[in-house]
């Protein structure tokens, strides 16, 4: 297949060209190709497919490494059908998938069977990531860590395997099975308190403040976020001081959804100071483009954990974005159905969709030149593949995994929740605008957002 006449973007340039894939492979790039050149390509084009790309951009496809498929129990939320559409209609061509399920995925037999569904019931590329098995069981960890996870994942304010991920010695065990497998620890840094307390709080703050998203960004603060990062990144630098460890030795940390700047800045700091520490981080869309200011009709549909921050803190991400100075985005798509989430504000479940307004969202703002696609293309896609050691992904190069994203500019239209693919058809930035068409998507060479293709994603290991 030859896609010809678009612009690929390749090391910062947006390049007239044309490429040519075969066996779902980038096999070819070529740039301001003459007539020869043109006539050479097609000569070594085993399927004679030509895809005229005129005005059309062609990008690497998105790698998100924070998403909550669902499936098994919790169907009506979500299948790994219908997230993984949502993906692939989006240009997210490679999705990570949390263990926060129904059962837990913290032993090898129910990760074990979470994969078996997910065979042939994907659109995208998936990797796992396991919950922690309980007491820390080492053969269990062994078995998962067989099945070909791609990290583990700590969840301290509700932990899924009932080990209190405040006491150290927990956390020394967990960094110490990390820097032994190098296996990636996922921490959604949040140090915890007890549902009773939190209740007692929101009773006691409701009648100060009327504004559900700003209380309960209140109930969930950023201290207790800050908390927990500068917790880990103690028993991070200790471990690695008290064991004398070599670098190849370091334990691998990502910490999620980093929301606050504090705790943004001390992941920051320790880069800076100590640039071999294995320690990553994401940030959501929704960080950067809401805030807890934003008026919806209905306040549930915009609780998420961590919360929506005051308008200081969203711009402060913004521009951090805008500078170039994000690693990487994720969206953590958390899809809850229209009656969990019309329930009454404190029982109603955190989390909404992500996926299908991430790309929408940001390539919007690069059309207005508030990003530029440069920032857009590291964050979305080079660095998660060089983080998490996608070697054939997030890059338009020959021998790379023909995983791609072809957009267009339209006219604006706003975003509706109801065409979503997910089935949660809510969504906070429900009625904002975008002048982005996501016009193709493939996936090693196969065209991914039409209807009635069958799912070819595979597992990542
Ligand atoms: O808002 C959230 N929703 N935050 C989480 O950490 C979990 C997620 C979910 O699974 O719904
Ligand atoms: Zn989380
Ligand atoms: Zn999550």
């Amino acid at each position: 297949m030859i896609l010809k006449n678009g612009k690929f973007y390749q090391n910062g340039f947006l390049i007239d060209g044309a490429l040519l894939i075969e066996g779902g492979v980038i096999k070819e790039t070529i740039s301001d190709p003459s007539k020869q050149d043109f006539a050479d390509l097609k000569d070594k084009n085993e399927d004679g497919r030509i895809i005229e790309c005129k005005n059309k951009i062609i990008l690497p496809g998105i790698i998100d490494c924070h998403t909550h498929l669902r499936d098994m129990s919790q169907e009506h939320k979500e299948t790994f059908r219908t997230a993984t559409k949502a993906a692939a209609f989006s240009g997210i061509t490679t999705v990570f998938n949390m263990p926060n399920t129904d059962p837990p995925a913290i032993t090898s037999s129910i990760v074990q069977k979470w994969m078996n569904k997910a065979k042939n019931n994907i659109y995208v590329d998936v990797g796992f990531i396991a919950g922690i098995p309980k007491q820390l069981n080492p053969e269990e960890i062994k078995n998962i860590i067989d099945l070909g996870v791609v990290g583990f994942k700590m969840y301290p304010h509700e932990s899924l395997n009932g080990l209190d991920w405040t006491i150290k010695g927990n956390i020394q065990l967990l960094l110490q099975i990390s820097s032994r497998y190098k296996i990636r620890i996922f921490i959604h840094p949040q140090w915890p308190r007890s549902a009773t307390d939190t209740r007692e709080l929101f009773e006691n703050y409701f009648f100060r403040d009327s504004n559900l998203l700003k209380l309960h960004d209140k109930l969930f603060p950023c201290t207790s976020e800050t908390q927990f990062v500068q917790y880990v990144l103690e028993n991070y630098e200790n471990f690695i001081k008290t064991d004398h460890l070599s670098p190849e030795e370091y334990p691998i940390v990502h910490f999620c959804h980093i929301s606050c700047k504090d705790s943004y800045s001390l992941i920051k700091n320790i880069l800076v100071k100590s640039p071999h520490y294995k320690i990553s981080y994401e940030v959501t869309p929704h960080h950067i483009f809401l805030s807890n200011e934003i008026s919806l009709s209905k306040a549930a549909v915009g609780k998420v954990m961590p919360p929506l921050r005051d308008l200081g803190v969203k711009e402060f991400f913004y521009r951090e974005l805008r500078m170039g100075n994000l690693l990487m985005i994720a969206t953590d798509h958390a899809p809850h159905t229209l009656k969990e989430k019309a329930a009454e504000f404190l029982d109603a479940p955190s989390g909404f969709p992500g996926l299908e307004t991430y790309p929408l969202l940001f390539l919007h703002e690069v059309t207005k030149y508030k990003l530029s696609l440069v920032n857009f293309v590291k964050i979305a896609s080079e660095n998660p593949a060089k983080v998490f050691h996608l070697q054939t992904k997030g890059f338009i190069e020959e021998g790379y995994d023909a995983d791609l994203l072809i957009i267009d500019k339209c006219s604006e239209y706003k975003i509706n929740p109801s065409r979503f693919h997910s089935k949660s058809k809510i969504s906070p930035y429900e009625g904002m605008k975008t002048n982005i068409e996501i016009w193709k998507v493939f996936l090693r060479g196969i065209e991914i957002n039409i209807k009635d293709r069958t799912p070819i994603g595979k597992i990542i290991s």
